[in-house]
């Protein structure tokens, strides 16, 4: 049985205040939540804190990006080592707002994937087409070159530390999410060729999740299908009690 998984991507909102102000909110509700994995991925800035807030909590910690060296003088950048020591647990890689707005490429996405895992972080690996790569129907296409070149040279016993995230780029803070059926489909899809690329065992184990525009109205539908193990949430994961909602639902539907 794989754990459902609840992550929030809350991008470049919230000041380090009201960060806290939502641990602070949401603890007494998650604490009787035994069933989900909930990770929040704040901003760098409030990390550190957080990480203070969460002790004791069942909730984790993910930073949203990082750097694959592990210290230099690289200025501006986020080591992993760092991140690894302050307590962090996940960290979003390859998300498409990193590829779009900063031109992240695959294989630079492939080279944080493995520093992540060096450091002992647990990568969410996004991946996701865009609205003319669907329409053109080579969806599985792309998906497959991000599967294949991120997680390029990746062996089994790090390949169990991975979560993977189907987010296609049209459904992200659009309010449109994918239909039901699009995505079950492309998670899949992803399985199939985890199953492929590193075991069957590693397949059934790994989480894969659905993100865009996931919300407490329509994440049941999501979760209920056998398929998707959990979301990664944006927009609707900022609102203390969206996100208590989100994680009950998910406490009660696996
Ligand atoms: P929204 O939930 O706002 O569509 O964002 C999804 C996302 O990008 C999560 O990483």
């Amino acid at each position: 049985m794989r754990k459902p998984v609840i992550a929030a991507n809350w991008k470049m909102y919230k000041t380090v205040s009201e960060s806290r102000k939502f641990v602070n909110e949401v603890i007494p509700a998650c604490t009787s939540i035994t069933e989900v994995e909930m990770i929040l991925c704040p901003t760098f800035l409030s990390l550190a804190h957080m990480c203070e807030d969460l002790q004791g909590t069942p909730i984790k910690l993910g930073a949203q990006n990082l750097f694959w060296e592990k210290e230099g003088a690289y200025t501006g950048e986020v080591s992993p080592y760092l991140l690894s020591e302050l307590g962090v647990t996940y960290v979003i890689i390859g998300h498409s707002e990193r590829r779009g707005h900063f031109g992240e490429t695959d294989s630079q996405v492939n080279r944080k994937v493995k520093a992540a895992l060096s450091f002992n972080l647990k990568p969410i690996f996004c991946i996701g087409e865009s609205l003319e790569q669907r329409e053109q129907g080579i969806t599985n296409k792309v998906i497959e070159k991000q599967l294949e070149q991120g997680l390029l040279e990746m062996d089994q016993s790090s390949a169990i530390n991975l979560t993977i995230a189907y987010e296609p780029i049209w459904a992200i803070g659009t309010g449109r999410s994918a239909s039901l059926e699009d995505a079950r489909e492309a998670i899949s899809f992803i399985r199939q060729w985890v199953s492929r690329a590193f075991s069957q065992e590693i397949s059934e184990k790994m989480p894969l999740l659905y993100g865009g525009s996931v919300n407490p109205d329509n994440i049941g539908q999501f979760l209920a299908r056998q398929e998707i193990d959990g979301a990664l949430i944006g927009g609707a994961s900022l609102k203390e009690d969206a996100f208590i909602k989100m994680v009950t639902i998910a406490n009660n539907i696996k």
